[in-house]
């Protein structure tokens, strides 16, 4: 996971976060094998703000894939940092419940866990199968 890692610090770095001057990174493994960052950019009219996974997930979408195999988010702070509830929806879309994200500080990784420990009996794609 070195390789999501540092592109999501790299990422984080470019955050426009100007408001809640928290910055997060995201990075996204495809089924290709490519990776795909993305980072949080806030606005002035507050909810249009995107969080750095839907950004992350619009370019790996973009790239022309639609699976995502691992998922690394990266934050501020001593605190693990978790995507919040509507960004585990967004991931859920492209992955499945054993997909691994990796939730990471400053100082590295903090903790990993699944899409479906953080989304538990989701609603997804499936229903419409
Ligand atoms: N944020 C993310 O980009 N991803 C997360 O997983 C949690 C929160 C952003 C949204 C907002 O720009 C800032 O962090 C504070 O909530």
């Amino acid at each position: 996971m070195n390789d999501l890692l540092h592109l999501a610090q790299r990422m984080m770095l470019r955050a426009h976060a100007p408001y809640s001057k928290f910055h997060v990174g995201a990075a996204l493994r495809a089924e290709d094998g490519s990776i795909h960052g993305g980072c949080n950019v806030e606005n002035a009219a507050y909810p249009q703000g995107l969080c750095a996974e839907a950004g992350a997930i619009a370019a790996l979408i973009a790239s022309g894939n639609k699976r995502i195999l691992e998922c690394v988010v990266v934050g501020p702070g001593p605190e693990v940092i978790t995507p919040c509830g509507g960004c585990r929806q967004k991931l859920r879309e492209f992955a499945g419940d054993d997909v691994p994200v990796h939730l990471c500080g400053p100082d590295g990784l903090h903790r990993t866990m699944t899409l479906g420990q953080l989304l538990p009996m989701s609603f997804g794609p499936q229903h419409f199968a």
